[in-house]
């Protein structure tokens, strides 16, 4: 049907051309941890170094839980807002501490982590543990927006169900991490948010603002 064929088409061409990126080398929880909380306010090249060097300094959640924490916080140096990485060192206690070293695997439990979000817990349970969750970022909600013309504002909160179902009907539950990786990818080349190039994208087929050429319409925002 139309949505198995809509996941044959995008994880084919993830496979072909989704970015080789140090994050996607294993799916170790710790490693998908570190590198989300790193991206969330911080691009991915500037990302890199900073991610090598981390897990150098403390490779395990068990290195990060016991390290004073202003090592931890002079190796976040230049990527800002240093709530995440006392957050970050925070539930690498919480997993030493609070589940003696065995990550939780549902989003729901992995959402009770410091500085874990609905899109955190989202995007490790998808790529750590095979978890079936949508992760529901900013890439996420233009992707699907365009792909499906969602009229609905994604400044209010509730507008994230709408998402966050159409999203569990979609997400392939064979891969769940790479479909969600495809449409970060996705959402950063040919479905960017400026100069998009929708017509060659691989998914060009299903996306519906594309045959409307209402592409830039989507995502609907109303405040801002
Ligand atoms: N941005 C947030 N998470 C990412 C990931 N896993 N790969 C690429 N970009 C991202």
């Amino acid at each position: 049907d139309k949505i198995e064929a809509f996941r044959k088409t995008l994880l084919a061409w993830y496979d072909q051309e989704g970015r080789a990126l140090p994050w996607r080398v294993d799916h170790d929880p710790y490693h998908v941890m570190v590198s989300e909380i790193m991206l969330q306010q911080t691009q991915v090249e500037t990302v890199k170094p900073y991610y090598a060097r981390f897990l150098k300094q403390f490779p395990t959640a068990a290195a990060l839980a016991d390290a004073p924490e202003a090592l931890v916080l002079k190796a976040w140096e230049g990527l800002g807002y240093y709530s995440r990485a006392r957050n970050l060192q925070r539930a690498a206690q919480q997993i030493t501490q609070e589940h003696g070293g065995v990550w939780p695997q549902t989003a729901d439990e992995l959402v009770k982590l410091a500085g874990i979000g609905p899109y955190t817990a989202g995007a490790i349970a998808s790529i750590a543990f095979n978890q079936p969750e949508p992760a529901i970022d900013g890439n996420a909600f233009r992707v699907f927006a365009r792909l499906f013309c969602i009229e609905d504002d994604i400044t209010l909160p509730k507008t994230r169900r709408v998402f966050d179902t159409l999203i569990r009907q979609l997400i392939d539950p064979d891969r769940p991490g790479d479909f969600n990786q495809a449409i970060m990818d996705l959402g950063s080349t040919y479905m960017r948010a400026k100069d998009p190039d929708a017509a060659h994208s691989p998914v060009a087929a299903f996306d519906a603002s594309l045959a409307a050429n209402r592409v830039l319409d989507f995502p609907v925002k109303t405040k801002k």
